[in-house]
């Protein structure tokens, strides 16, 4: 019987804990890491049908059951037919949608949808009338461009987005308590999409406006903008948010460090 006593089942346990630290790690490191772009027909039945129960539980008390609309004392939310599955895209899968809460403008958040969930949603608001579809990966790749492409991008940037964004995509603040929020770290995707659906106070840039090339030289010149190193202080206007990857790491090691405590804490009592 003292062969089961606690001194027998301290390593196993110590074992336990290690293998629970790493599977912590490993689920982290899974939820953290960027997820691949899912290229899928946007428009099966079997996508719709997901989309719709999808919407009747997470959008349909604000935009209606069948995307509608609607106005009350209390909720306001826009109809939704031929806004198209790029707007939905947009709007999901940057959390601003579902909006929390009434406000001057939802603001972007981690997303509670994975990615064939928000392509769901998406088909299910293309159905209720055409809208702009979600561009390919192609379509949003500015791919190798000339420094000639690169500074027709700037200018077409200085023309058409600085106004509201800032001359270095910074963003900058709009009357009512609206914003037009900082470019840096934006998709290639999100940032297409946002020119062809045009959230909020942001114009729809048509592509009469400016042409696919235009659109993909500007995201090849924000590219390479916000590549660039910051040459040391404090960059006026510079001050965007931190980018997603230090997220990803202050997350992470927090969490490795917290694991660590907590074994040394249990090894201790154990002894
Ligand atoms: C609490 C209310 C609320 C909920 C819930 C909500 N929305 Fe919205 N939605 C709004 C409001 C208000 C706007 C317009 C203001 C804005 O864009 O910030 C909007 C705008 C949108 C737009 C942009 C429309 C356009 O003109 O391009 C899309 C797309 C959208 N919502 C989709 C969704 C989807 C999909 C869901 C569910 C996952 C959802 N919303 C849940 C209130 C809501
Ligand atoms: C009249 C002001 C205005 C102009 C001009 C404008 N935008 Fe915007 N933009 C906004 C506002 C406001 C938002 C935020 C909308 C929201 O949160 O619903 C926005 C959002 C965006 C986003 C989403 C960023 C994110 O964090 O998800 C992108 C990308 C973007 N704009 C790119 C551009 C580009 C590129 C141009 C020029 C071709 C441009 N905008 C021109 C006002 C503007």
């Amino acid at each position: 019987m003292r062969f089961l006593s606690s001194r027998r089942r301290h390593p196993a346990a110590k074992l336990l804990l290690l293998v629970a630290g790493l599977f912590v790690m490993g689920a982290s490191w899974a939820f953290l890491a960027p997820s691949q772009q899912v290229s899928a027909d946007t428009n099966t039945t079997q996508q719709i049908a997901q989309g719709k129960a999808l919407f009747a539980v997470g959008c349909s008390s604000c935009h209606g059951l069948n995307g509608e609309g609607q106005v009350t004392e209390h909720i306001q939310g826009p109809p939704l037919v031929g806004v198209g599955a790029a707007s939905v895209e947009f709007q999901v899968s940057t959390g601003r949608m579902p909006m929390s809460k009434p406000e001057a403008q939802a603001p972007v958040k981690p997303t509670r949808y994975t990615e064939e969930e928000v392509l769901a949603l998406a088909a299910f608001v293309q159905s209720l009338g055409p809208g702009p579809e979600i561009p390919t990966e192609e379509m949003v790749d500015p791919g190798n461009l000339s420094d000639e492409d690169l500074s027709r991008g700037g200018e077409l940037f200085r023309t058409n987005c600085s106004a509201c964004h800032n001359f270095e995509g910074a963003g900058g603040a709009l009357p009512n308590g609206k914003y037009a929020p900082s470019l840096r770290g934006v998709s290639n995707l999100h940032l297409y999409e946002a020119m062809i659906t045009g959230p909020q106070q942001m114009p729809v840039f048509s592509d009469q406006v400016l042409t696919p090339d235009d659109k993909r030289a500007i995201i090849g010149y924000l590219n390479t903008l916000h590549a660039k190193p910051n040459q040391g202080g404090l960059a006026l206007g510079g001050l965007g948010p931190v980018s997603e990857g230090l997220w990803a790491w202050v997350l992470g090691l927090g969490i490795v460090i917290c694991f660590g405590i907590w074994i040394a804490a249990k090894g201790a009592k154990a002894r």
